[in-house]
């Protein structure tokens, strides 16, 4: 989705918001755009694809007040004329989100669009109404009550030298406070602390913003002036740069023994299994709701809270459950999973359960993020700032997190020991990243991938596939090891590598049967387990053998390695994966 950055202060506003562009470049970068209030009145300048483009097209713009736009296309394509920001009479503005009725409003307010953006319609509407009465916060205020959708925008107006309004419904914004009147706006809270300040004030839903000339008033949707109460965020530890690593992506990969530590370490005091609340403690339904790879992370959940805690557990694409007939009982628990916490369709479900009474909890990374900030408990990955676009770190984190409140449940702490070799486990599966990337090399012949898994190892092929799908664009599928008989076994041919799952587990014998299956009709069979089964292997990835709740967490380091290398050996840029986000703001 996209990131937008406001600053109006005695610094350089150009430096301020080209550096917010930087930090928010995860939430999207086919196009990019700011406007600076210079002497010579609004500079404007835009340029299509990465943030370089446009850094090449800026001189020196000075003064002290300006917005900028980090765009991931939703209306029109990743064109010059639809990057951000758009220009209508006096009026400039950047957006996140999505407008459902810009069609509708383009009827009523006519004008010569330039672009296909919903987002030109909103800079139209707050036009007409300035052009009318000249009062700009107003027109804003009453265009905001006019659109339907999602939305966090910043408008400037060129009458109005020193002043930024700023309105969101739905994608996130935040206010930073820094030196005497100095003011930041930005997209998401990282982009501020790491950089800017740790006093922050978040906009709630239907709340507006308006800096002008030194101060800064918040206003409620029915337009009232309200106090909002400045808090002081602790710095999350700063993705100090790639280091030596190529991506950001790779070096999230190698930090998974240390944020597996420490969320081990989070949540175990002295070897036993510590959470402050009981938990699940009168629950007679668990639900799991979560997009993606969190989604996949879910059905991991279902699996271990199933086996230890015996409550059953229905996890759900939040893009579907929101739309579902929610039977919903008052011991019920809801557990919304969110890296980010902002992704759009999570949190419109949690809306509706919320409505409900049920208890809600999330498991997320980013404190003080709309879901960590809305649920009744948030309980912690603690992966650190996570900058790549397809998640590593942050989804075995979840899976640890997950297994421990399913043991946490059965204070069955015996496991909790082995738990604490996962770091040394994962850190040895690392060790193979070198003869991974030369095995990975080697897939480019495969036109499609399959991957296969049993049990808690099928959400691992699941999450397998999507780095595949995600980063080298290949297609790929995750399915359970025993349906391929059902149908999908049609798929395989010489053209085909098959990625089996295969620890010598409870499953490993029926595993092998499928993998066998497969290549006797043409497969490249490539196994990832504790025993290589020459018989039915082409290629064979060990990983050390370990408790049957902790070998998936193994697998998928794997996994990501496989599809890492191999997308790095098509020359893709991992870090900015085509057409996604890392947060994705809309619905
Ligand atoms: C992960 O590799 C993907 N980029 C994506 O599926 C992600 O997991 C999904 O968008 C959910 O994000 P969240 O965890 O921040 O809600």
């Amino acid at each position: 989705m996209c990131g937008i950055v406001g600053y109006l202060g005695s610094g350089s506003a150009l430096d301020i918001v080209l550096e917010g562009l930087e930090q928010l470049e995860y939430r999207g970068y086919d196009s990019s755009g700011l406007t600076i209030k210079t002497s010579e009145g609004f500079k404007r300048v835009r340029a299509e694809g990465s943030l370089d483009h446009l850094k090449q097209k800026i001189e020196k713009l000075e003064g002290p007040l300006g917005i900028g736009h980090i765009r991931w296309a939703t209306h029109g394509t990743a064109s010059l004329e639809n990057a951000h920001p758009h220009k209508v009479g006096k009026i400039q503005l950047v957006h996140n989100g999505i407008i459902e009725n810009s069609e509708e409003l383009k009827t009523r307010f006519k004008y010569n669009y330039q672009s296909q953006t919903d987002t030109e319609v909103i800079a139209s509407v707050i036009s007409d109404f300035y052009s009318r009465t000249g009062d700009f916060f107003q027109s804003v205020f009453e265009t905001t009550k006019l659109l339907e959708g999602a939305f966090a925008f910043l408008a400037v107006c060129e009458d109005e030298a020193h002043s930024i309004v700023g309105a969101r419904k739905g994608p996130p914004l935040v206010v930073g406070f820094g030196k005497e009147k100095e003011f930041f706006i930005s997209s998401d809270l990282p982009s501020l602390v790491q950089k800017w300040t740790s006093r922050v004030a978040f906009l709630e839903d239907g709340e507006l913003v308006h800096i002008q000339d030194g101060r800064c008033q918040f206003f409620s949707s029915d337009g009232s002036l309200i106090k909002k109460k400045i808090q002081t965020i602790q710095k999350e530890d700063q993705a100090k740069g790639k280091e030596d690593y190529a991506h950001y992506m790779l070096k999230e990969i190698f930090e998974q023994p240390h944020s597996s530590l420490r969320v081990l370490k989070a949540y175990t005091e002295k070897g036993q299994i510590n959470f402050s609340s009981p938990l699940f403690q009168s629950a007679e339904k668990i639900f799991i709701v979560a997009c993606g790879s969190s989604y996949y992370a879910g059905l991991y959940g279902k699996f271990v809270l199933e086996s230890i805690v015996g409550i059953p557990v229905e996890v759900d694409l939040a893009s579907e459950f929101q739309y579902k007939s929610l039977i919903l009982k008052p011991k019920d628990i809801v557990l919304f999973i969110s890296q980010s916490g902002e992704t759009a369709d999570t949190l419109s479900s949690f809306h509706q359960v919320k409505k409900r009474g049920v208890t809600c909890y999330a498991l997320c990374n980013v404190r003080n993020s709309s879901l960590d900030r809305e649920v009744d408990a948030s309980f912690y990955l603690n992966a650190g700032l996570e900058v790549g676009v397809a998640s590593t770190k942050a989804f075995t984190s979840t899976l640890v997190l997950l297994l421990l409140m399913a043991l946490n449940k059965q204070k069955d702490h015996s496991l909790v020991s082995q738990l604490f070799d996962l770091p040394f486990l994962i850190d040895q599966v690392l060790s193979k990243s070198e003869q991974i990337k030369e095995q990975a090399v080697l897939f480019s012949k495969y036109k499609r991938f399959l991957y296969l898994g049993r049990g808690p190892h099928y959400p691992i092929a699941l999450e397998g596939a999507l780095k595949m799908k995600e980063l080298a664009y290949i297609h790929a599928e995750g399915y359970p090891s025993g349906e391929m008989k059902h149908g999908p076994l049609a798929l395989v041919d010489q053209e085909v590598l098959v990625i089996g799952l295969a620890m010598k587990d409870f499953y490993y014998s029926k595993n092998i049967m499928n993998l066998q299956e497969a290549k006797a009709r043409g497969g490249f069979i490539l196994t990832i387990g504790d025993q290589n089964h020459k018989s039915v292997a082409d290629q064979h990835i060990e990983i050390p053998s370990c408790h049957p709740f902790l070998s998936p967490i193994l697998e998928v380091v794997v996994l990501q390695l496989i599809a890492y290398h191999f997308a790095c050996s098509l020359g893709h840029d991992v870090d900015h994966p085509r057409n996604l986000a890392k947060s994705v703001t809309v619905e």
